[in-house]
């Protein structure tokens, strides 16, 4: 049993008459609105352009970019000043629709084709990425013939949406999460999955929040993400807001701490999920995985069914992102091994189905076999 956490702030937020579990739609939205607002902007589109949170800075510093043309986003996509699977596809999205906004008109098409292109080539695991580029092009086909202007219109409008689906579908994944969340008990995450990682509200995280909204007595461990260190930097970060108890640990603690007793479960987010439920997420999300399953505590990944990518069959078939072994090698640009020093650096990993307990997605919570029930999903 965890020691009872300071009451947290979504809890202390429920007025008299409200309800908790089971009015998650209600509920969900009052909670969305509460939980400190700028915190949640990850993400905005605004006449000067699109608004992020800058999270390569987090959290020493809270800094906002505007990214005023589809060159800029792809950039902050690149470089993760925006990162995780949710919010890079709404960042996609928005970098399609900036793209066309401010194209001259030359040739729309082939400025079309270039902005697509540009924004799929950032990075290639997190399939968020290519099925938002995907959306913003059926909708572009669709208005073939009609007025630039109204072409124009229409994907800002389609961007905004994107954001605005991905909110709700995120507090749709925590009301299909909290039953699976065990009471008085410690919840361990790797990475960031939370409102960092999409529009806002989270996914692993999110399944935190409504579990909390439904009165469980939770905390959180949170893995602290070598090299990029997004559970150190973020997700401790992002809880501390919401008032949500949280202990970073070393990735190497993992184990211990699983072996322990104290955790409850594991929830961690996907940045893509073949059809048999293998799931790729940021790397060491494998050893969590093998580690539960060792120990007896549900693994249970938290996504959106934009993450299903059904055409390929297995995990084998992901795409890994290697990433410059700097990451590796230097920890904020000091160096931490000897000068010369050879290194791998692959951002994910694959973890096999066989690990998984469940996968909660907005649409219901997909149980093995993998092949059944997410194709029921998808
Ligand atoms: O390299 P990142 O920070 O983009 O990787 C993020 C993750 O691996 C997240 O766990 C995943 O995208 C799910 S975010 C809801």
């Amino acid at each position: 049993m965890v020691a009872p956490v300071a009451p947290a702030a979504a809890r202390r937020r429920r007025a008299p008459g409200e309800r908790g579990c089971g009015d998650g739609r209600v509920w969900g939205a009052i909670l969305f609105f509460n939980i400190s607002p700028a915190m949640l902007e990850t993400i905005q589109w605004t006449d000067a352009g699109v608004v992020m949170i800058d999270q390569t800075r987090l959290p020493f510093e809270e800094r906002y970019v505007t990214c005023r043309d589809y060159g800029e986003v792809a950039d902050a996509i690149r470089t993760m000043v925006i990162r995780g699977a949710p919010a890079i596809g709404v960042a996609a999205a928005m970098g399609v629709a900036l793209g066309v906004l401010r194209a001259d008109g030359g040739n729309l098409d082939r400025e079309f084709d270039t902005v697509c292109s540009t924004l799929a080539a950032t990075r290639p695991t997190a399939v968020n990425l290519f099925w938002a580029i995907e959306r913003m092009k059926k909708l572009y086909g669709s208005l073939r013939g009609r007025p630039a202007a109204e072409i124009r219109r229409r994907l800002v409008e389609e961007a905004k949406l994107v954001r605005e689906e991905d909110i709700a579908i995120n507090r749709a994944i925590g009301r299909n999460g909290a039953p699976l969340v065990p009471d008085g008990k410690t919840v361990l995450t790797h990475c960031n999955a939370g409102a960092l990682a999409t529009a806002g509200y989270g996914t692993a995280l999110g399944v935190v929040r409504a579990a909390i909204e439904c009165g469980k007595n939770i905390d959180v461990l949170a893995d602290e993400t070598r090299p990029f260190l997004q559970g150190a930097r973020l997700t401790v970060w992002e809880l501390q807001q919401d008032g949500i108890a949280a202990r970073l640990i070393t990735d190497s603690m993992a184990g211990h701490f699983l072996k322990s007793g104290q955790v409850g479960c594991v929830v961690v987010g996907a940045d893509r999920i073949a059809a048999n439920g293998d799931v790729a997420n940021k790397v060491g999300t494998y050893s969590v995985a093998v580690l539960a399953k060792e120990n007896g505590v549900p693994f249970f990944v938290a996504a959106p069914v934009s993450t299903l990518d059904l055409t390929l069959a297995s995990g084998d078939a992901i795409p890994i992102e290697q990433r410059p072994v700097s990451e590796v090698t230097h920890v904020f640009g000091v160096p931490i091994a000897p000068a010369g020093t050879a290194a791998e650096n692959p951002a994910f990993d694959v973890t096999p189905a066989r690990y998984v307990a469940a996968i909660i997605t907005e649409r219901g919570v997909a149980r093995p076999p993998y092949e059944e029930s997410l194709r029921k999903l998808g």
